[in-house]
């Protein structure tokens, strides 16, 4: 079996790789090595048994060559952060994933199966439930609530606060530039491979953590971003009340997912969450890196709020579940290997303090003129 991975040398596509070579399966890359991603070039852990292809998923050509004699593709390959360059995460994301099916049915490729990386982030602002009013899936919080500091979101028919559900399959509310192109990534994917009769899957990773994550992205990354500041002595920052809660997931889960979902035909034309299914807020995920990383400055409620952030988002996991998939790892051996990591690179890049600064200045972290801060 060849296997094609774009997106091969980044974090979560390297891992696949080796766990696919280990499977006995030959494995192709296919990667443009994104500076922003991989500014020193190719990563040192791209294995000398795979064939690597640098080149850009977008490109007629090189995807066209790249699919040659393969049997199967993992298409991990994206544009992601918090940028404001909207376009091209439409033109990265939803292109490519279209190309790859253009390119199959074209040439009558015979490629038996294709698993795409989709996001959490296509649920927006989550599914909540109102105890009068039923369930209801909000719409962002609106620039002047986020100002007010009011954090929650409330019921659109009674204005109380509404409660969190568990993020299920079945409906979904994109509104930022990246979650829109997974989700149009994702229905191209699961719309043209039934319409072509080829399998696919869409797998809708919550938020990935553990060794080679990039150190080098600008603008994303809680683990990263708490972990450097508390090497450094620096107070964590934490936007809103920090009550916010979030979803991680260990990579070899996300990997596990993915080996379950390429092998099971019951899988076949359908999206699965992939998540840890447990509520973290921020708050929590901040004293856990400061256990680990003593003799910081603490916690820093700033009274800020990052545009286009969500509330609550965690993903119910019970119909990957189902196929018998379990997500195995917490968020201590998260931390723990996320650390490993930084050390055998030699620390984090000295960029990331900027990271916050950047954010403020590109109006992407604004400031909530009345938000109350809650005692750390
Ligand atoms: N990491 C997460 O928390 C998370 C959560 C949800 C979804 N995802 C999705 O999982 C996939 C992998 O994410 P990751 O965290 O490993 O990201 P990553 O940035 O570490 O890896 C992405 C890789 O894709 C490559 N790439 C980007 N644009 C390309 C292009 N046009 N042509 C070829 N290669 C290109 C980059 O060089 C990089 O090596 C992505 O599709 C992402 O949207 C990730």
């Amino acid at each position: 079996m060849r296997i094609l991975v774009t997106g091969g040398a980044g974090f979560i596509g390297s891992h696949l790789v080796d766990r696919f070579l280990r499977e006995g399966m030959q494995v192709r890359i296919l990667d443009s090595l994104e500076p922003r991603v991989h500014p020193h070039g190719a990563p040192r852990y791209l294995p000398a048994r795979a064939e690597f292809v640098r080149g850009d998923v977008c490109d007629r050509n090189t995807l066209r060559a790249a699919l040659e004699g393969v049997d199967l593709v993992s298409h991990q390959a994206a544009y992601q952060d918090y940028m404001p360059d909207f376009s091209r995460f439409l033109a990265v994301n939803a292109v490519s994933t279209a190309l790859l099916f253009e390119l199959i049915v074209a040439h009558r490729l015979p490629v038996k199966k294709i698993i795409v990386a989709s996001s959490q982030a296509v649920y927006g602002e989550g599914q909540y439930h109102c105890a009068q009013h039923g369930d209801f899936q909000p719409a962002p919080r609106s620039q002047a609530q986020l100002q007010r500091g009011e954090w929650e979101i409330s019921c659109p028919a009674c204005a109380r606060t509404a409660q969190p559900r568990r993020l299920e399959e079945q409906s979904n509310n994109p509104y930022n530039q990246y979650a829109v192109s997974k989700l149009a990534a994702e229905k191209t994917a699961l719309g043209l491979g039934w319409l072509h009769g080829i399998p696919t899957v869409a797998l809708r990773y919550s938020i990935t953590q553990g060794q080679r994550q990039s150190l080098y992205n600008h603008y994303s990354g809680v683990c990263r971003i708490f972990c450097s500041r508390a090497l450094q002595g620096l107070p964590l920052v934490v936007y809103e009340d920090g009550c916010q809660t979030r979803d991680f997931l260990h990579v070899d889960d996300v990997v596990e997912a993915n080996l379950l979902t390429l092998a099971r035909d019951e899988a076949n034309f359908q999206a699965f969450n992939v998540g840890s299914g447990r509520p973290t807020t921020i708050l929590d995920y901040a004293r856990q890196v400061l256990d680990l990383i003593p003799g910081g400055a603490g916690i820093e409620i700033s009274g800020e709020y990052r545009r286009g952030d969500n509330r609550h988002s965690v993903s119910s996991v019970g119909k990957l579940g189902s196929l018998g998939w379990r997500p195995t790892r917490g968020l201590a051996e998260i931390l723990d290997d996320f650390l490993a990591w930084v050390q055998s690179s030699g620390g984090i890049p000295q960029q990331v303090p900027d990271a916050i600064a950047h954010m403020r200045s590109a109006g992407v972290v604004l400031s909530a003129a009345q938000a109350e801060p809650v005692p750390n």
